[in-house]
């Protein structure tokens, strides 16, 4: 078998995991669930879950990575403890089924990329989406989107990953400073930035258990989190490497890059009348297209702002794809090559079905949200607290210049907190997503 590869810089290690991290999540529903949850007084809950939830628990699957130099499935057996690998497992499994619907959105970004050069969606926002979102076309873009994916996944850690996220992040940054530059000259500016900035704590009070879990489900989404994928990448780090530093890296670019996407979103919307409000994935695409098409140059810029989301979004896909990728790469004689693109094409196959039908799409998303993604960040919580903590904390401390207080913090933190904060959403949205199910199924005994 070929030998394991490895990040051959820091920065490199740094750039795939914001890559992994910059995505559809930040650009995409950050602005949107800011927006429909009382702006800044969601803000405020929200970065204070990614720094005291997220960070704590980007470590956790840094130790489990770096320590076992292995694929998340095979990690748990590496530490001496086999019968964990279901944890490992499941997040693979989600990151998989994530894949899935996550791939027929970037389809879409494909065809709005087509369709800000040609006008198409200039006349009729809605319509141009429902065109779009379902049906054939979709899953033909679908299939594009997951063959980009395949063909970087394909190259391997050093020559497909990290050289096209040393490209991509950069291009994104720069993609996006410009056009909040752009936005700042509109006239809608000053209430966009209202809207975004001004806190309604009343809303924040009355709508708090709702407000939380969102924010949660949001927080580790946008940091890859409770998928396995930062397991895989922290197994091809280099042992002097800070965690601590290069996961505290990372949250920070994380967050300023969908702070920077808010600065774009809500002048545009704004500067044509348009309320953000309860903005849905489908009602975020055709807002924002509406908007576009009434600015001028809005064909340029929204060809610009539909590049970005393409970037953001391949980089996380590929972060997505590697998961499962590593593990069969690692247990078996096969070619890279031949694995990514196997393993694509389930992928798709597994997708289309969404790709048909925006209620499914929205299911996978429900499922992945609010139940797998929870139920993984347990398991790996109890694991690296309870189970091997004795590794983990060792691991922690290795390359680290965060002294042994910082480290017995965070094992209590993951013992406890941790725990206790995530198996609460994951009730809540259990509850949330029977009262979901429950609703359907009235609806189709009514019919
Ligand atoms: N973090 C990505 C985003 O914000 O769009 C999505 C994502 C990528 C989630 C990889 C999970 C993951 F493992």
């Amino acid at each position: 078998m070929a030998e394991r590869e490895t990040w051959t810089t820091r920065v490199g290690f740094i750039f795939a995991a914001v890559g992994s991290a910059v995505g559809l999540g930040n650009i995409w529903s950050f602005p949107f669930q800011t927006g429909s949850n009382g702006g800044a007084a969601f803000l405020v809950v929200y970065l204070a879950i990614v720094f005291l939830f997220g960070f704590p628990a980007m470590l956790m699957e840094f130790v489990i990575g770096r320590r076992s130099e292995k694929n998340p499935i095979s990690a748990f057996g590496e530490l001496g403890f086999p019968n964990w690998s279901f944890a490992g497992t499941l997040g693979v499994l989600g990151s998989m089924v994530t894949l899935a619907f996550y791939s027929v959105i970037g389809g879409w970004v494909l065809s709005y990329i087509v369709g800000s050069l040609t006008g198409a969606y200039f006349g009729d926002a809605g319509a141009f989406f429902g065109s779009v979102s379902a049906g054939g076309l979709a899953v033909g873009t679908h299939a594009i989107f997951m063959a980009m994916t395949v063909g970087i996944v394909a190259f391997g850690v050093q020559s497909g990953i990290e050289r096209a996220t040393k490209f991509m992040i950069p291009a994104i940054i720069v993609l996006l400073l410009g056009m909040a530059v752009w936005g700042a000259t509109l006239e809608g500016a000053a209430a966009g930035y209202d809207y975004y900035l001004s806190p309604d704590f009343q809303y924040l009070t009355e709508n708090i258990a709702s407000i939380v879990p969102a924010a949660v489900g949001q927080a580790f989404f946008t940091l890859s989190l409770g998928f396995s994928v930062m397991i895989a990448y922290a197994s091809y780090l280099g042992r002097d490497d800070s965690l601590p530093a290069d996961g505290g890296a990372i949250v920070v670019i994380n967050t300023l890059v969908a702070l920077l996407a808010g600065f774009v979103i809500f002048p545009v919307l704004f500067a044509i009348g348009v309320e953000p409000g309860s903005g849905g994935t489908s009602t975020a695409f055709v807002g924002l297209a509406g908007a576009f098409g009434q600015l001028p140059g809005g064909a340029v810029l929204g060809a610009a702002f539909f590049v970005v989301l393409l970037l953001a979004a391949l980089s996380s896909a590929i972060s997505l794809l590697e998961t499962p990728t590593s593990y069969v790469v690692d247990n078996y004689d096969y070619e890279r090559k031949t694995v990514a693109t196997a393993l694509g094409a389930a992928i798709f196959a597994l997708g289309v079905p969404t790709a048909l039908d925006t209620g499914t799409l929205g299911w996978y998303n429900d499922v992945v949200f609010k139940l797998l993604l929870p139920i993984v960040v347990l398991l790996f919580a109890l694991f690296v607290g309870w189970v091997a903590y004795g590794p983990s904390t060792d691991e922690l401390t290795q390359g680290s210049t965060f002294g042994d207080g910082f480290t017995t913090l965070w094992l209590w933190w993951v013992r406890l907190v941790i725990p206790v904060g995530i198996g609460l959403t994951l009730v809540l949205g259990v509850q949330e997503l029977l009262v979901k199910a429950q609703i359907l199924e009235s609806a189709v005994i009514l019919a």
